[in-house]
């Protein structure tokens, strides 16, 4: 019975095979009859989301198995319950598995420590977003036609991920499981969103044509306007003219670019609609992909 806590520790060309089965599936039927178990998934979503608990969601009753949904409003932790005694509360009831979204890096690792149900990180504070990483991956690895994957297959690629890369779990993911795939990653933020220390493999810059420059793939990342009022950036329009992935931006990169961004997207901000809603955007192929894989990890982890 595997947690799912680190990009790092995934099986990922098995799990890559896996989503492309679901893919394939609903290909062929896209609201396919299920045999439902009686059995529960509890997503403990303690901050917004939409994209990714939909996706498990619709993972879940695609296994057959019923999505409960708490979010940190809902549930005892509005009474002072502590993270670890819902686990125990959930596994007591006999639940299958816990997504679980939480503010606070390291959070799902101490869900882990109590809990016989896998637990499945879907985002921890500023730390790791697994299956969004592997989403990201699968939609790279459909788009240049499906190579080995147990093969360095992204090596001689250019990816440059732009935007908030210190508060980024998005980022921290993705470089792990690109640099696994041979990619060569650059991290590009201005200097106040740049991570305390270099992340490991990867290119650090604060010029954004500088990364986009070649780029086989240009992943933007959401400003967070919170940001603005910590005082790390000063004004959105000089974020605009140096960080936002537009089409004069875009032209640096390789002709046959590709643009994904993890949503939610902030429309003439960090990109442009242009590009957002353009030939080189995958950003829809990779919401839809993060159904396959969320149903993929989740097969994987209470099946295995
Ligand atoms: C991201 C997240 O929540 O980490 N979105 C997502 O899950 N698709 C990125 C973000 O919030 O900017």
């Amino acid at each position: 019975m595997p947690h799912v806590l680190t990009a790092a520790a995934l099986p990922v060309a098995e799990l890559l095979r896996r989503a492309d089965t679901w893919r394939e599936r609903l290909a062929a039927a896209p609201h396919p009859p299920i045999q439902p178990k009686a059995a529960l998934v509890a997503l403990l979503f303690y901050e917004p989301s939409t994209r990714t608990r939909a996706a498990f969601e619709q993972a879940a009753v695609l296994l057959g198995y019923h999505p409960l949904v708490i979010t940190a409003e809902s549930s005892s932790v509005a009474k002072g319950e502590s993270l670890q005694d819902t686990v125990r509360t959930l596994n007591a009831q006999g639940i299958c598995a816990i997504v679980l979204r939480h503010p606070h890096a390291g959070a799902p690792w101490l869900a882990a420590q109590v809990s016989n149900a896998p637990i499945l990180n879907a985002g921890d504070g500023a730390h790791e977003h697994p299956t969004q990483a592997l989403l990201d991956l699968y939609t790279l690895w459909l788009h240049f036609g499906k190579p080995d994957p147990a093969t360095r297959w992204l090596s001689g690629r250019k990816i440059a991920i732009v935007g908030d890369i210190r508060h980024s779990r998005v980022a921290r993911s993705n470089l792990i499981l690109l640099t696994q795939a041979g990619a060569e990653v650059w991290l590009c933020a201005p200097p106040t969103l740049q991570p305390d220390a270099p992340l490991p493999n990867a290119h650090h810059t604060h010029d954004a044509d500088e990364a986009v420059r070649n780029a086989d793939v240009v992943m933007a990342l959401r400003i967070q306007t919170e940001r603005m009022q910590q005082g790390l950036l000063p004004s959105l329009d000089a974020y605009r003219r140096d960080y936002q992935i537009n089409p004069e931006r875009l032209r640096l990169a390789k002709p046959t670019c590709m643009v994904m961004h993890p949503g939610p997207i902030q429309r003439g901000i960090e990109i442009t609609d242009e590009v957002a809603d353009g030939e080189q955007s995958l950003i829809l192929a990779q919401v839809r992909n993060g159904v396959y894989v969320r149903a993929a990890v989740l097969e994987w982890a209470t099946e295995t």
